[in-house]
């Protein structure tokens, strides 16, 4: 079944960073939902307003205007438990850059967001074997981040985003750091947690590679969003990936402009 509940609603954003004449306008109003069950792409140049639009929407960040309601409910009118709630278990986040903790084995940063928000062990183990099993991690869970190669970390912290069984998934970039081996494996295991779970992922990535895998694409380019792509019931990748292609050379410059 398919549902059409919008999870994510961001209203109208903007971020400015600095004043006078440093001001920086990295989100000139940026207005989309996110569907419930969604696979949800943002392409965008770097420099674009990606990642400050995905922090403000984690609440990293707070946005110089605008709203983000989550189930309907507006996340900067949240008090300081809502708040930690939402952060600890409502939202997961992929990092770039995996942000590990080089201290902690695989398994203890795993559990390390449980553990804050204070942990049911048994549940916890079962869904950490169960994340460990489809990410093909269970032989690492015991080494340090210095100890795996780069797809390795980022299933792992692909398992960390999971492992409170967030509503929505917040992906920076997250094959940046990887390989094209490693970067294929990661999105294809996000494109079966998305399908197979409905879990809801926003990703925002500059890799048209990475968001043929998603079932639509916002373009942005400085701080606006001005286009979107979906992928039309039962298109095949590959085709979804030629029509990105073909979208990026259509945008004045050729993909100079955007990527
Ligand atoms: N902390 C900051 N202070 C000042 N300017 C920033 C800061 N973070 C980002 N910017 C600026 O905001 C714009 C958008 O940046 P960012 O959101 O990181 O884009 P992207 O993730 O698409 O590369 C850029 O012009 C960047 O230089
Ligand atoms: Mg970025």
């Amino acid at each position: 079944m398919v549902r059409h509940e919008k999870l994510l609603e961001v209203q109208d954003l903007q971020k400015n960073y600095g004043k006078k004449d440093n001001l920086t306008k990295a989100l000139r109003g940026i207005s989309f939902d996110a569907l419930s069950g969604e696979f949800l792409g943002i392409m965008g140049a770097s420099g674009s307003g990606k990642t400050t639009l995905l922090n403000c929407i984690a609440t990293i960040i707070k946005p110089t205007s605008g709203r983000v309601l989550l189930n309907g409910k507006n996340i900067s009118a949240f008090d300081s438990k809502d708040l930690a709630e939402y952060r600890g278990s409502r939202i997961g986040y992929l990092f770039q850059d995996f942000g590990l903790l080089d201290n902690l084995t695989g398994q203890e940063n795993i559990l390390l967001p449980l553990s804050i928000h204070g942990m049911d062990f048994a549940k916890a183990n079962a869904q950490l074997n169960e994340l460990a099993d489809f990410l093909e991690i269970t032989d690492i869970l015991d080494k340090f981040p210095s100890q795996m190669s780069g797809g390795q970390q980022q299933r792992v912290a692909a398992a960390r985003s999971l492992i409170s069984d967030p509503d929505i998934v917040l992906a920076d970039e997250p094959t940046g750091a990887l390989d094209t081996r490693s970067a294929k494996k990661l999105m294809n295991k996000l494109e079966s947690i998305n399908k197979s779970s409905k879990r809801t992922i926003l990703m925002v990535t500059h890799d048209p590679n990475a968001a043929s895998f998603c079932s639509r694409i916002l373009f942005i380019q400085d701080g606006i969003i001005f286009h979107e792509l979906r992928r039309k019931q039962g298109e095949a990748r590959e085709k979804f990936y030629e029509r990105i292609l073909q979208l990026l050379a259509q945008l004045g410059g050729g993909s100079a402009n955007v990527l």
